[in-house]
């Protein structure tokens, strides 16, 4: 494996922020000299009352909790857009490039984007959301979603984005959680040319969400939607009415910015809560750090604002770091597999973001599609999602970047708020397939499944072993949740859920996750949630659900299905079951394989053994790899279940 690395290349060491040497010093004082660190690192922000304290945290049960900066005051809109002006009023901050290639690309100044933002702000408010608030948004990839997080940042609401993908189940489950009173949509989305009925689902979620009042809706394709009089309302309309100017709110730095909903091993998705000062930090020192970011740079993160990479990416780090973000609102293979090198081309992109299952998919195009455009603006390539397969590393590397662009290959997680484990272009020599080194303050640890601590090159299971700012501050509305999900597994350490391996050079290698999450396309599912809505139907006794290896994907979901006595089994109740997964949940959650169980390998104790589930999905049946069954309840289902394999 040490082989196999690509060196700083020489152009990278002579400009770089910080080499070898100095990012390994810079990471030591940061874990030895915590305090002094960060109050310097946060002096990038720009506070109404500096903070005195940094890190204030314990991940013991006695007296657990974690605050950052918790005296400082600041606004997180102020941030990105306000202080801004003086240097770039006319800069582009938010550059946006539609669905469709023949519509006109459209370009928003910070003068423009503080103007757009503040209305927002104004219609919010005068729709009655103040700080504190849950504001939810089901949104499309346009400018207008970008101004929202904004909005409700600088009023001090709390913004929950649901992915625009997202059934109106999913969407109601999501307000209800948070008992949001405000939501802010689309009339419709547009995606690879197709149109998804945004406002729609909302009227659909709403008929189950009493507590809303207000649905703020963004006239994005002008289609035709119902409008509910006294609750629905245009902002166009309503922007016409209030000021452009709206003082930011000054927040505390541990007052709540935003909720994202994120799946775990088990129950309902969690409302992950992140706070202002440690993770607009966050945000931003890593975005300037990993992506070795410079005034001037074009940059372009082609995530979804429904994900964390879009929060942190797209909208709070760069802008906070004064950048011109590209906003994209499309698919990278639309309306051909040339279509994200095109739009690098048209925009004269510098750093493009994206993940390992986009990678894959236009990799199985050819190099055709690639070659047939310039991509000379380029600097750096970075991904981010799911492990990447050292072979969509390498054609991304030579194919994309021909040879000149460093990969950046960032770990985190949405309860990490930003990067963990990267490279920085100008320090760090590359592997592929590895995160290769922490980040500042970030302090990893390998163990085994008792806890044990593994030393040197090794492999386990991931914890960090203390607080950085970005890390998550508690699921919302059940704080002992977040205690038990993430530190009673190994006490007093965060744990990740991830496998990892170290090796020789102390380089970090993410092997995927080790509990019931599964990873499609970059989108995290729990196995859970993919069950609950299976058994919902009323012909479905029990479902178990694994992940199996799918060459685009990353993950498949692989669903076995017991059906109720007297339902027979078939392929028009196989279609029924995929297609009520994906009203329930979405179409992400879609099942690729569906295979009817009459039984399941259960202990005796009535546990399912993922384990033998796992491997038949795989398709690896051999007797090793299934293991000793004869401590099942009845090993002849796992037989059954061979014999019976689908997909
Ligand atoms: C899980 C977190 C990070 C934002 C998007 C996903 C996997 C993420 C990598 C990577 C290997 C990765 C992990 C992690 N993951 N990035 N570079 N290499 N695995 O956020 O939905 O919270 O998912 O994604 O398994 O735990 P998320």
């Amino acid at each position: 494996m040490t082989d196999d690395l690509f060196p700083v290349p020489a152009t990278w060491a002579a400009n770089a922020r910080m080499n070898q040497q100095s990012r390994a010093a810079d990471h030591a004082r940061s874990l030895t000299e915590p305090d002094a660190y960060w109050l310097e690192r946060a002096q990038r922000l720009d506070w109404i009352k500096a903070p005195t304290k940094a890190g204030n945290w314990s991940f013991d049960e006695a007296d657990f909790g974690i605050k950052w900066f918790e005296d400082g005051v600041l606004n997180v809109s102020a941030n990105c857009i306000d202080r801004h002006l003086a240097t770039r009023a006319d800069q582009v901050a938010i550059l946006w490039e539609g669905d469709d290639p023949s519509e006109e690309p459209r370009h928003y100044t910070y003068a423009r984007l503080h103007a757009e933002v503040c209305r927002f702000a104004n219609v919010l408010k005068s729709a009655g959301a103040k700080k504190g608030d849950r504001i939810t948004l089901y949104m499309p990839m346009i400018p207008e979603a970008a101004f929202a997080l904004l909005a409700c940042a600088r009023i001090g609401a709390i913004h929950s984005v649901v992915f625009g993908g997202f059934s109106p189940e999913a969407l109601a489950g999501r307000i209800i959680d948070c008992d949001s009173k405000f939501v802010v949509t689309a009339d419709e989305g547009r995606r690879a040319g197709k149109t998804v009925p945004l406002k729609a689902n909302v009227d659909a979620a709403l008929a189950e969400c009493p507590g809303v009042k207000q649905v703020v809706v963004v006239r994005a394709t002008g289609g035709a939607v119902n409008m509910t009089d006294g609750r629905d309302i245009w902002l166009d309309e309503a922007a016409e009415t209030v000021s452009a100017d709206c003082p930011p709110e000054p927040m505390n730095a541990e007052d709540p910015l935003f909720i994202l909903y994120t799946s775990g091993s088990t129950g309902k998705p969690k409302g992950v809560l992140h706070t202002t000062g440690g993770y607009l930090l966050w945000a931003s020192l890593t975005h300037e750090l990993c992506f070795d970011y410079r005034p001037g740079d074009i940059w372009w993160c082609a995530a979804d604002i429904g994900w964390v990479t879009g929060h942190t990416y797209i909208v709070y780090g760069p802008l906070a770091n004064g950048g011109t973000t590209l906003m994209y609102e499309g698919v990278p293979n639309w309306p051909t597999p040339s279509r994200i090198w095109e739009v690098i081309d048209r925009h004269q992109v510098h750093t493009v973001f994206t993940a390992p299952t986009a990678l894959r998919a236009l990799m199985r195009e050819g190099d055709d599609y690639v070659k047939a455009t310039s991509r000379k603006s380029l600097r750096l390539l970075g991904t981010v999602g799911e492990p990447i397969n050292p072979e969509a590393w390498r054609w991304y590397h030579h194919v994309v970047g021909e040879d000149r662009c460093p990969i950046i290959d960032t770990w985190w997680q949405t309860e990490t708020g930003g990067a963990m484990i990267a490279p920085m272009p100008g320090a760090t020599a590359l592997k592929p397939g590895s995160a290769t080194l922490p980040m500042p303050g970030v302090a990893p640890q390998i163990v085994d499944a008792e806890g044990a601590v593994l030393d040197g090159a090794t492999e386990g299971n991931l914890c960090i072993t203390g607080s950085w700012p970005g890390q998550m501050r508690t699921v919302w509305g059940d704080h002992d949740r977040f205690f038990q999900t993430y530190f009673t597994t190994y006490k007093g350490k965060y744990f990740t859920g991830d496998g990892c391996r170290r090796d020789e050079d102390g380089y970090y290698w993410i092997t995927g996750r080790v509990d019931d999450v599964i990873n499609v396309s970059g989108h995290r599912m729990g196995t859970a949630e993919v069950e609950s809505a299976l058994v919902l139907h009323a012909d479905v006794a029990e479902a178990a659900v694994v992940g199996f290896p799918h060459d685009i994907k990353g993950q498949g979901i692989y669903a076995y299905v017991t059906l109720n006595v007297g339902v027979e089994p078939d392929d028009a109740l196989r279609k029924t079951l995929t297609q009520w997964v994906r009203t329930e949940i979405g179409p992400i959650a879609t099942p690729d394989v569906i295979q009817f169980a009459p039984g399941l390998p259960k202990t005796r104790s009535g546990k399912i053994m993922r384990r033998i589930l796992r491997k038949i999905a795989e398709g690896d049946v051999s007797a090793q790899a299934l293991g000793d069954t004869s401590t099942l309840a009845d090993p002849s289902v796992v037989d059954h279940l061979v014999a019976n394999r689908a997909g």
